[in-house]
């Protein structure tokens, strides 16, 4: 009666993961689990379920338990070790691959991870030279170029709060290529945490880099909603507005849901990469090339609403932002921002992006008075999800 509980559950689990019901699986592959804890076929079905909503923490128990069965297939091994990866514990993940090449071959796209995963297990103790030579001997004729694997590895390193393997992995970059102005500023980043603003340059040649994966990166596999959540603020408040300016516009993702306000929309931004594609988008009056304070400053009292989503993230002090901001709003003209969560003051991340305690934002916008201030999971990050707060002010 039991044994065939266990396996109606079984089935259902099965079916609603093949239908993509990812949640619906994982309710029922625990439910199998709690009838029979030892059920390996569970074990693993609920691991790859977990894998598949990014809960890539979750997953490591379930699969290190389905790996541990007796003749479990290498897949198994390969996926926790995919699992280890995703959440740092590279010397994990590079122990748990090299176990299964052993009884089988790990294929050539998990094996440029494992390689990745072997450097940068081994970056604490040996230079960066040395862990990219261990990446290619692993990685074998897929391996990709040092360079590539040497500036995505630094992102991720960063990520994970690897600061040290990170900084050495700069160091390396720098030297062979020191006209690399994004990686330069990221790495000084690491050393010197009291710049207070972006560069320009490095903001400019950033995004021109970026411009092309920006939409499908942020939004498909970061989750991030911040436009469309500023713009919901806005119209909670007030549905009309004549002159509005998204600052730092990006790609355009907020324009579609600033139509509805009806104005003229006006997207500057340092970035032309990134203004090409807002173009793209349309439902821009006109695009600029501009820096933001600069740009506000020369436009006093020209625009009702002004929105800037995901920008306050590259300046530290933002009391020349607010002042600029408050002189090109008229009295009862809104501005919209968001910004990341941070404790006191500005902090400049390792990340090379700023976040903001929220007493340092409130005392930085004088002219204004805040309306709303609402805390909101910003985009997914390594294996977390930074927080966000969106802040609504009124001119005063
Ligand atoms: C993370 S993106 C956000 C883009 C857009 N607002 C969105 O929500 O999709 C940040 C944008 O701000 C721009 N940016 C950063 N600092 C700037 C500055 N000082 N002046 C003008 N644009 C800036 C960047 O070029 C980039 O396009």
């Amino acid at each position: 009666m039991e044994a065939q509980a266990i396996e109606d559950m079984f089935s259902v689990a099965v079916a609603a993961s093949a239908e993509g019901r990812l949640e619906d699986a994982i309710a029922a592959f625990q439910a199998v689990l709690v009838m029979s804890p030892g059920h390996d076929e569970a074990l693993f079905g609920l691991g790859l379920a977990l894998m598949q909503t990014r809960r890539f923490s979750e997953a490591v128990e379930p699969l290190a338990r389905a790996a541990a069965a007796p003749d479990a297939e290498p897949i198994r091994h390969q996926c926790l070790a995919q699992a280890q990866f995703l959440t740092g514990d590279f010397a994990g993940a590079a122990a748990t691959f090299a176990a299964v090449d052993v009884v089988e071959p790990v294929p050539e796209g998990a094996r440029l991870t494992w390689a990745r995963a072997a450097a940068y297990a081994v970056l604490d103790g040996s230079s960066a030279q040395e862990a990219l030579d261990l990446y290619a001997r692993i990685a074998g004729p897929g391996a990709e170029a040092p360079e590539t694997v040497a500036r995505e590895s630094f992102g991720i390193l960063v990520a994970f709060q690897r600061l040290d393997a990170a900084r050495a992995l700069g160091a390396w970059l720098e030297a062979h290529d020191p006209a690399d102005t994004v990686r330069a500023h990221e790495l000084r980043v690491l050393v010197e945490p009291g710049i207070d603003k972006a560069p320009a340059a490095y903001v400019e040649a950033l995004f021109d880099g970026f411009a092309e994966r920006f939409d499908h990166q942020l939004v498909d596999m970061l989750g991030y909603e911040a436009p469309a959540l500023l713009a919901e603020l806005v119209a909670s408040h007030r549905q009309q507005f004549d002159r509005i300016l998204d600052l730092g516009c990006g790609t355009g993702l907020a324009g579609p849901h600033l139509k509805r306000f009806g104005g003229r929309l006006i997207g500057v931004d340092l970035s032309s990469g990134m203004l090409a594609k807002a173009a793209e988008r349309g439902g821009y009056y006109a695009l600029v090339q501009d820096e933001a304070v600069a740009f506000l400053e020369s436009h006093p009292g020209a625009f009702d609403l002004i929105v800037s989503a995901d920008v306050l993230i590259y300046f530290g002090e933002l009391g020349p932002l607010f002042s600029a901001a408050a002189a090109a709003l008229p009295t009862g003209g809104l501005l919209a921002v968001s910004t990341e969560l941070g404790q006191d003051g500005w902090t400049l991340l390792p990340s090379a992006r700023y976040a903001h305690g929220d007493a340092y934002v409130r005392a930085s916008a004088s002219g204004f008075r805040i309306l709303e201030r609402q805390e909101i999971p910003l985009r997914r990050e390594g294996a977390d999800v930074t927080v966000g707060c969106l802040y609504l002010l009124e001119r005063i």
